[in-house]
């Protein structure tokens, strides 16, 4: 093993939190290990930040201006101008409705942070993270070979529901709604993915069929923001596979599945957590609206889920936190946070260690060198905040002419957190004697 990117080869993150992780020769975490010599360039590339929970748990990525850009509301002033006028501002306010913004490309690279020509790749991302949360195997490619047509299919339970509700699910005019609500350090849970999923079939004036529990339910999102069942045809099937195509207002993608393609490399290699939800990864807030996502079950029965709280424990959580017998949506907030406090008495933290990793041989098929990092962020606005632990792993394959390392050598990067890709890329450049990859804001 050579490490021939030069010393002090670094990964370098910033985050409005001001946290910054480095992974560097000079410190103790693992070197880039030159597993042979790279190959391929495909210059990475753009920006990233973290700023905030990526999604219900992972430290990551969201394109903040962009989505302040989207607020809900506008207002609109003329001002008072210049020459004495007596009539106040004439302020207009202009409202939208949030679900509005998944009606279009630009609300929707507002609303999924990414750029037009990432949101066919995006989409099938969601689509296939919801294929392998079933914890089932899947499949996914092109239709016919056509280069808008794809499809997603897994072995798993398939889809609750009537065809109107499987339709409802489609759509971009619905809660978030999500089975996931407990927070898992792989993934996030806000129940928005098929809203994106939609949103982009209707921008696009795409298609979108669903087959699940026997039936192959043609679907249509509309622009009122409900979709429509379009036909029903009976099949046998398991499981759930989706057909999507994209219209040409969605940008084409040469890779489009490789996010797919990466989360699904993932899934099956290393390690990766296998305990419950941990206390530790709410803050006040999210940890009220948890409870309140729950209606009226028992508290007791949702403490009782997480990690270091099963059992009796749940009992004694409930005692300390100076609450009975209570339905979770009955909860308010100072009770929810004495709850929180409770819980993390009796639970431990889950050290990064625990969260596993994907590992430096996750990617097979490339020539890549590999770093990993490990920590805990600590996000949230109502106390305690949430202690997310994290572990960041990069894959960097980089040319070389003669064996040496050129000044103007391009970068590919691969950047995974909490096991899943990152939706947004990487600026690679050589800095002095150093390769670095940092993220940043477009
Ligand atoms: N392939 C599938 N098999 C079984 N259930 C599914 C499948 N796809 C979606 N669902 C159900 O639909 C719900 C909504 O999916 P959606 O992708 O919108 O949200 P999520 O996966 O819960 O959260 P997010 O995508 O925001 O991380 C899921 O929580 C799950 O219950
Ligand atoms: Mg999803």
């Amino acid at each position: 093993m050579t490490d021939n990117i030069a010393t002090g080869t670094e990964i370098v993150k910033t985050d409005d939190l001001g946290a910054e992780v480095v992974l560097n020769n000079s410190t103790a975490v693992p070197k880039f290990q030159n597993r042979t010599s790279p190959t391929r360039s495909l210059l990475p590339i753009g920006l990233m930040r973290c700023i905030g929970l990526n999604r219900g748990g992972v430290p990551v990525l969201e394109r903040l201006p962009l989505t302040e850009q989207a607020g809900i509301s506008k207002s609109g002033a003329t001002g008072s101008g210049s020459g004495g006028d007596e009539n106040p501002p004439n302020l207009k306010m202009f409202e939208r409705e949030d679900w509005t913004l998944f009606r279009t490309v630009d609300g929707l690279q507002q609303k999924a942070g990414v750029p037009a020509t990432r949101l066919r790749r995006l989409v099938l991302k969601e689509l296939g993270d919801n294929a392998l949360d079933t914890g089932a195997e899947i499949k996914f490619g092109r239709i016919d070979g056509s280069p808008d047509k794809f499809y997603i299919e897994d072995c798993g339970p398939g889809l609750d529901g009537t065809s109107e509700q499987i339709a409802e699910l489609y759509s971009i005019r619905r809660p978030m709604r999500s089975s996931k609500l407990l927070r898992l350090p792989q993934r996030g849970a806000l129940g928005n993915g098929l809203r994106v999923v939609a949103g982009a079939v209707l921008a696009s004036e795409g298609s979108l069929v669903v087959t699940t529990r026997n039936r192959r339910i043609v679907l249509q999102p509309r622009a009122d923001g409900h979709t429509a069942v379009v036909k029903v045809t009976t099949v046998e099937h398991r499981g759930t596979r989706v057909e999507i195509g994209f219209g040409i207002a969605l940008p084409r993608d040469a890779d489009s599945m490789i996010w797919v393609q990466r989360a699904a490399a993932a899934a099956v290699a290393g390690k990766s957590y296998d305990g419950r939800s941990s206390p530790f990864w709410y803050d006040g807030a999210q940890f009220h609206e948890l409870f309140l996502a729950f209606g009226a079950q028992p508290v007791r029965s949702l403490i009782a889920e997480m990690d270091g709280c099963t059992g009796g424990k749940a009992g004694e959580i409930i005692a300390a936190a100076g609450l009975g017998r209570m339905a979770c949506n009955q909860i308010n907030r100072d009770q929810a946070v004495r709850l929180l406090k409770a819980a993390r008495e009796q639970a431990r933290p889950v050290c990064p260690e625990r969260l596993g990793g994907i590992g430096g041989d996750g990617f097979t098929d490339d020539d890549l060198y590999y770093a990993v990092e490990r920590g805990t962020a600590e996000l949230g606005s109502v106390k305690p905040p949430a202690e997310i632990p994290f572990v960041i792993e990069a894959w960097v394959q980089k040319r070389t002419s003669n064996g040496e390392v050129k000044f103007n050598d391009a970068l590919t990067a691969i950047l995974m957190i909490n096991r899943t890709s990152a939706v947004d890329e990487l600026t690679a450049w050589r800095d002095s004697d150093k390769d670095a990859l940092q993220w940043q804001w477009a």
